[in-house]
């Protein structure tokens, strides 16, 4: 487990608000010339597009993660999903990889939901409030996308017979991560991949431990603070 309390930059970042956004835009701005050197230009305008409309809450290459997955999972059956929308950035991504597959997008628009000790002070409520309407104005010209506004897992009903093919988990959170995983993980269609943020957090971390112990999925930790879970392989 990363040893946040002590790490130089959460303690910055988590002291001030100013100090979260410059080494945010600085970050942003070092990943995309990394990533000149590798990827097609057409990629890198649509990630500056993003990053300048929705003010996206994840690096240049987190963002790609979400961009390529979700495009390369556009072959297979079943929809996608995301969980932790704030200002439709990393959604926005989806909708450009997805075609016509079906998109659901869960958020309270209100921000993060009540924390618990497991999350050691990381997030306070309501933090990354936003705004439905403003989201589903920026997504309008996608075809297929669903919004379900207020705390998952009571807005899941909806799609509870509906299995996935990718599906993307930015909420930050120990209770948030453990119920979306407990939804999600069983309603992967073979192949189906969920793409996590944030799992460098002490309550993400902890949601994993929970929800994993007992089962056949697989969890990739990649070189950002993603990770990737896929399925159980059929036997
Ligand atoms: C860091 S923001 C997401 C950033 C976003 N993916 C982007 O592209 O910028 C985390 C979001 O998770 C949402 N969230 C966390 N737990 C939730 C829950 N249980 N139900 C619905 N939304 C939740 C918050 O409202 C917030 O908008």
């Amino acid at each position: 487990m990363p040893d946040l309390e002590h790490n130089f930059m959460y303690r910055m970042v988590r002291r001030s608000r100013l100090a979260r956004h410059v080494i945010r835009d600085i970050g942003f701005a070092l990943d995309m010339q990394l990533l000149a050197a590798y990827k097609e230009p057409e990629e890198l305008a649509l990630l500056r597009r993003v990053k300048k409309e929705s003010d996206i809450y994840l690096t240049a290459g987190e963002a790609y993660m979400v961009y390529t997955l979700a495009r390369a999972q556009s072959g297979l059956p079943g929809a996608m999903a995301e969980v932790g929308v704030y200002r439709g950035g990393s959604g926005k991504l989806i909708c450009e990889a997805k075609g016509e597959r079906p998109l659901h997008l869960f958020d309270t628009f209100q921000g993060l939901p009540g924390t618990h000790p497991h999350d050691r002070g990381f997030f306070q409520p309501g933090l990354f409030a936003g705004s439905l309407e403003s989201v589903q104005a920026y997504l309008q010209d996608y075809p297929q996308v669903f919004f379900h506004p207020g705390i998952f897992p009571e807005t899941a009903a909806a799609v509870e017979g509906t299995r996935f093919s990718f599906v993307h988990l930015d909420v930050d959170i120990y209770a948030s991560m453990k119920a979306a995983l407990t939804f999600f993980a069983p309603r992967l269609v073979p192949g189906g991949l969920i793409l996590v943020h944030d799992y460098q957090y002490p309550g993400v971390r902890r949601a994993f431990e929970e929800v994993f112990s007992a089962n056949g999925h697989t969890v990739v930790p990649l070189n950002t603070s993603q990770c990737i879970v896929r399925g159980p392989c059929a036997s």
